[in-house]
């Protein structure tokens, strides 16, 4: 168990293709391991290898239905659509919409090489999208509508004077 630096944008390790699993050994566990632990730390949803600067098709997603580790995914299927806010451990400080399909059904191997195949529907959904995305070097806001701004966040307000508590 380890804590992985996480990286970030501006990085071009963000930006590539990333390549197939093609060994399914104890480093891919530890791997896994250490991605699932970062994740937490980070109090993220989901985290892509590339995030941890590692240029392979994995990938480690926990929405609240439990931990998924997703080795080599495809997305074999989709329906519907929707539209709603998403952030990324990668893009500190920034949230957007973005449009997503309301179904996803992803083909994957776990961390020992069996082939899952998984259906999921809204905020599940969306996670898969917005990792598997990251395995082809895209990030959610080459995708967003909109960029999120926080109408609350005193940085925005006019009147904001920094004051000592
Ligand atoms: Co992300």
């Amino acid at each position: 168990m380890a804590i992985r630096k996480i990286v970030e944008i501006g990085s071009d390790k963000l930006r590539k293709v990333c390549k197939p699993v093609e060994k399914f050994d104890k480093r891919l566990q530890v791997l896994l391991d250490d991605m699932a632990d970062t994740m937490y730390k980070a109090n993220g949803v989901g985290l892509a290898g590339p995030q941890v600067g590692i240029l392979r098709r994995v990938a480690v997603i926990d929405v609240g239905d439990g931990l998924f580790k997703m080795v080599n995914p495809v997305i074999v299927e989709t329906a519907g659509e929707q539209r709603g806010p998403e952030g990324c451990l990668s893009v500190p400080g920034r949230s957007g919409y973005v449009v997503r399909p309301n179904e996803v059904t992803v083909q994957y191997q776990d961390e020992n090489g069996e082939p899952v195949t998984l259906h999921t529907e809204e905020f599940f959904a969306r996670a898969i999208c917005h990792e598997l995305d990251h395995l082809d070097g895209v990030l959610y806001i080459d995708k967003m509508d909109e960029e999120i701004f926080d109408e609350d966040d005193e940085y925005y307000d006019e009147d904001f004077e920094e004051e000592d508590e």
